[in-house]
């Protein structure tokens, strides 16, 4: 509105190519507009999908409507990094047709043209995503969502849908979606392929020899897990657990149902064999105790890394929070791993290596408070005392926001960051039980969100923001040491 207000004054005082590079300028310092994270330049954003390391690109693909700044007919969106940090927007990618609306999903590299879809030479990007038939919805169906594919053989830039879609049809359930698919060796001990999909409140997995033809392996999680919500975006995930086992990871976002209230992730350990995932146990776990991390999947560039990024938002409030041309934000990339905690496995989520690139200044302090230089700025402290200690941010206007621990919990308070009514659910205090030691934090703060990272990702929250004005000042606690500020962007 405010950018408005100031180009309809010029417009009446100076000639029309003036008022046209005021409105460029205006742009460029869009309120909220985040320094470092992915957002898309108009419209709405959901989920990351399709999350690929092709030819030395990272390709992140996301749910996207670009005529409104609320959901609607959704597109596979597209952006390209070579560094992981920083991202050029492409056209978009998969359009939605008269089969449906083109919803979450992944994409992989059929190396050896197992769907016929491309040629040896040039083998195809398979993108497996979910239709979802809005016009079968609205007149009573129940068997709206099913699963097609698309395929490129340019590099994802530009995509073919499969002619025989869907490739696995409907069974007369209403939430049937989210494809994530992976390289998997068949019972036959053939090359072929595994599909992770959510299925309402379970998981269902099918496997394939060409990515054409599936057919359903076991179900997993009707009576396991949190239940408060439709299952949606799963991920299985192989990894090596700190004695050196391999265990398996399954990622499950929730909406509603998360500890923080809306949506969230949760995720099992435990173990896949012969199609079938075991869990070790019956605890649950949260992979963000933030209220602002959705529908995030992983992928990979070399083997037994997993990197993961997560749509930054909350359905509870998402089409209301105050951008104004665009809504939502990706996470910063994440990079997950096993660790061991009093005999119990979690998941750790730390911030990708490639982060580090983006420091552009660094400010070591010796005093305990100090002026933040930019609304781009990752803060790192080591804790000496770790049962608690606090950090407060402060803008010009007396707005806060302040991470604590205390009390075997770690907090974030959101509850006066400068605009939180859009939502009654919005300002709120975000906790997080912690019972070992809290050793280090960074922080990484931007124009709307701030990511806290203890022990380098044992513990996550992660929050969006609205300040009235950008964060000023930062005050540390006594007892937090060899603290150091960095600027953060991807330009020079
Ligand atoms: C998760 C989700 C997915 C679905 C997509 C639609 O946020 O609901 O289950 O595919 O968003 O945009």
């Amino acid at each position: 509105m405010k950018n408005y207000f100031f180009l309809i004054l010029f417009i009446g005082s100076f000639s029309c190519k003036e008022a046209i590079e005021i409105e460029f300028k205006s742009a460029e310092t869009e309120k909220y507009r985040p320094i470092y994270h992915f957002t898309p330049d108009f419209g709405w954003m959901n989920d990351p999908n399709g999350m690929v390391f092709h030819e030395g690109v990272y390709h992140l693909f996301y749910q996207y409507y670009p005529d409104s700044t609320v959901w609607g007919p959704m597109h596979w969106g597209h952006a390209i990094s070579s560094d992981l940090v920083s991202w050029d927007r492409k056209p978009i990618a998969i359009y939605p047709d008269s089969l449906g609306y083109i919803f979450s999903g992944s994409a992989v590299f059929d190396r050896e043209n197992s769907s016929g879809l491309g040629s040896i030479e040039n083998p195809p990007l398979v993108a497996i995503y979910t239709y979802h038939d809005m016009e079968a919805e609205q007149s009573g169906a129940t068997d709206y969502q099913y699963q097609a594919i698309a395929y490129s053989i340019d590099q994802g830039i530009s995509w073919d849908k499969y002619q025989n879609n869907p490739v696995l049809p409907n069974q007369g359930i209403k939430d049937f979606r989210d494809p994530k698919v992976m390289p998997w060796t068949l019972e036959n001990g053939n090359p072929g392929w595994l599909m992770t999909l959510a299925v309402m409140d379970r998981i269902q997995f099918f496997s394939s020899e060409n990515l054409l033809d599936w057919k359903m392996e076991s179900e997993f999680g009707q009576n396991q897990g949190a239940h408060g919500g439709v299952w949606e975006c799963p991920d299985l995930i192989p990894m090596t657990a700190p004695d050196g086992s391999q265990k398996w990871v399954l990622l499950v976002s929730i909406n509603p149902g998360g500890p923080q209230k809306g949506s969230a992730t949760q995720y099992f350990i435990g173990d896949f064999e012969e199609g079938k995932f075991t869990p070790d146990d019956q605890l649950i776990r949260w992979l963000d105790y933030g209220p602002d991390n959705y529908a995030g999947v992983t992928w990979s560039n070399v083997e037994d890394r997993h990197l993961f990024i997560g749509w930054m938002s909350n359905w509870l409030y998402a089409q209301e929070v105050p951008t104004e041309k665009w809504r939502s934000a990706m996470t910063i990339p994440r990079e997950l791993s096993l660790f061991e905690v009093n005999g119990t496995l979690l998941l750790q989520s730390s911030p990708a290596a490639e982060m580090k690139e983006l420091r552009r200044k660094t400010y070591p302090l010796s005093q305990l408070q100090t002026t933040l230089p930019s609304e781009g700025v990752e803060l790192e402290a080591q804790i000496k005392n770790e049962e608690e200690f606090s950090i407060l941010l402060e803008n010009e206007l007396g707005e806060k926001v302040l991470i604590t621990r205390a009390n075997g919990l770690v907090s974030v308070d959101r509850s006066i960051a400068g605009q939180v009514d859009f939502h009654p659910d919005f300002p709120a205090v975000h906790s997080a039980p912690m019972s070992w030691e809290s050793e280090s934090i960074r922080i990484f703060l931007d124009a709307s969100s701030i990511e806290v990272f203890i022990n380098d990702g044992e513990l996550v929250l992660t929050s969006t923001l609205f300040p009235n004005s950008p964060w000023k000042t930062a005050r540390f606690s006594e007892n937090l040491s060899d603290i150091v500020v960095y600027e953060l962007n991807y330009e020079d």
